[in-house]
């Protein structure tokens, strides 16, 4: 266990941890679903998740990686469960499937750094065009993944902290700046309304399985990426209130992401809000012509600073994703980091070339898969997305707190948690995530799955 490394700080593991968090799925990811949603509806529900059931979730992920110092499958072997460590392997193939095709897009966000630097702003018209050009896209993913593999191979404080510490803040500013700018345009309050003011007219079993999704994929639980980061975690700190303030920066920068994005939306459709559900291309297309409407060397500038803060915030996160089969590999096979690192991180890269492809450049992986009663095909990207974040990450989160609550038990979860708070037995937060962790959610998480699973790949939809 000598050379596990660990973070050199509470502080650092919380930046670590919220840098994780904080991704594509806050800036990118969290605005299109809202878009897709329907708006203020589904972001109460996705408010309503990440608190009341991923919180929880979050807590128990982080409790069994500092108690057993293991990666996602040993903290299983450890705490003497062997058999649940399959939740463990399937966080890691989950984790695998994330980071394929996180990293393309991650690749999109690097490519348009070099597009904002040279003004190119009309590329909000090309969009289609610029993914398509899979050898350039390509091998921009392909310095993204080189540089996740570097970052992770120094190691835990080397890299990961020092990366997070800096860039987290920086981004928050820059987000900021922007929401105020866009805010003052004109129609801003249609695309404010939409997104602020709920509809419930608009919610269906669709809108409510993928905010539960996003919940999970934008606070990077359910595939043991917390539990990884746990086990790095010192015995003084205290997981509860680490794990709030995780839980709130991610929430806060996605909030404020759609307030960046949806009165740039009012704004560019005169207040018609017509374009807010184009899904995956959605920031790819509104930032450049607002980026646009600056202009000239400002334009340039802002519009460069963002995508390469962008592309830190998802360095963070990619960081995360590879480190958990990296920690694995180096814990259980007994392969040196800095091996294991270049050789996942290569096939990582390697299981994302369809989701490269099926964007338009190949025909097979762009329609990949008709789900039955399904009206037109689904891409490559996006089914490994359903896989993987809809159903898989809510799925794992239903087991592991099934394992805390009735497995590893209660009364074993307490008392990791109560190191480094002493006030925490007895009190309110405790009895709650006892009853969360036991039966909310694990029944809700657990009936969510089904419902998402036969809704999205079968077309059963129970309401
Ligand atoms: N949370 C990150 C984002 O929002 C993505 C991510 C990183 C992730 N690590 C994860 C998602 C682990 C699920 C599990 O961009």
């Amino acid at each position: 266990m000598a050379n596990r490394g660990g973070f050199s700080s509470k502080l650092g593991f919380i930046m670590a941890a919220a840098g994780s968090a904080v991704g594509l799925g806050n800036i990118w990811g969290f605005p299109y679903e809202v878009g897709q949603g329907g708006g203020a509806a589904f972001v109460v529900i996705y408010l309503l998740f990440c608190f009341i059931l991923c919180f929880p979730v979050m807590v128990t992920e982080i409790a069994i990686g500092r108690k057993s110092q293991k990666n996602a499958v040993g903290a299983f072997d450890y705490l003497g469960f062997k058999k649940w460590n399959i939740v463990g392997k399937m966080g890691i193939l989950c984790g695998v499937l994330i980071l394929s095709f996180y990293n393309v897009i991650a690749g999109w966000a690097f490519g348009y750094i070099f597009e904002m630097a040279v003004g190119n702003f009309d590329i909000a018209n090309h969009f289609s065009e610029f993914i398509v050009d899979v050898f350039k896209v390509g091998a921009y993913g392909l310095v993204f993944m080189a540089t996740t593999a570097y970052v992770v191979s120094k190691g835990i404080s080397g890299g990961i902290e020092k990366a997070a510490k800096l860039l987290m803040p920086t981004l928050l500013f820059l987000i900021v700046s922007l929401v105020i700018y866009s805010l003052t345009l004109e129609n801003a309050m249609a695309g404010v309304k939409f997104y602020l003011v709920p509809d419930f007219s608009e919610l269906n079993g669709r809108v409510i399985y993928n905010a539960m999704g996003q919940a999970f994929f934008s606070l990077s639980l359910g595939m043991g990426a917390l539990i990884t980061y746990g086990s790095y975690v010192g015995k003084d700190d205290n997981i509860v209130t680490s794990a709030a303030l995780i839980t709130l920066t991610d929430v806060g920068i996605a909030l404020i992401a759609g307030l960046m994005i949806f009165p740039l939306i009012g704004y560019m459709t005169e207040g018609a809000m017509t374009d807010v559900g184009r899904g995956p291309g959605l920031i790819f297309v509104t930032l450049p012509q607002i980026f646009g409407t600056i202009g000239g060397t400002l334009g340039a500038v802002v519009g460069t600073t963002f995508f390469i803060l962008l592309c830190f915030a998802a360095l963070t996160s990619t960081v995360s994703l590879l480190e958990v089969p990296v920690s694995y590999i180096v814990d259980e096979k007994n392969i040196k980091r800095s091996k294991a690192v270049w050789l996942v991180a290569g096939l990582i890269y390697l299981i994302g070339i369809p989701s490269l492809l099926g964007n338009g450049y190949s025909e097979y992986f762009s329609n990949f898969i008709t789900y039955v009663g399904a009206e037109s095909a689904t891409d490559f990207l996006s089914f490994v997305g359903h896989v993987a974040n809809d159903t898989l990450l809510p799925l794992g989160g239903c087991l592991i707190a099934f394992f805390a609550g009735h497995i590893w038990k209660k009364a074993n979860l307490d008392d990791e948690l109560a190191k480094g708070a002493p006030g925490y037995k007895g009190s309110f937060i405790q009895k709650y995530l006892n009853f969360a962790v036991s039966y909310l959610a694990p029944i809700v998480l657990g009936t969510l799955f089904v419902l998402t699973v036969l809704g999205t790949f079968f077309g059963i939809n129970l309401f």
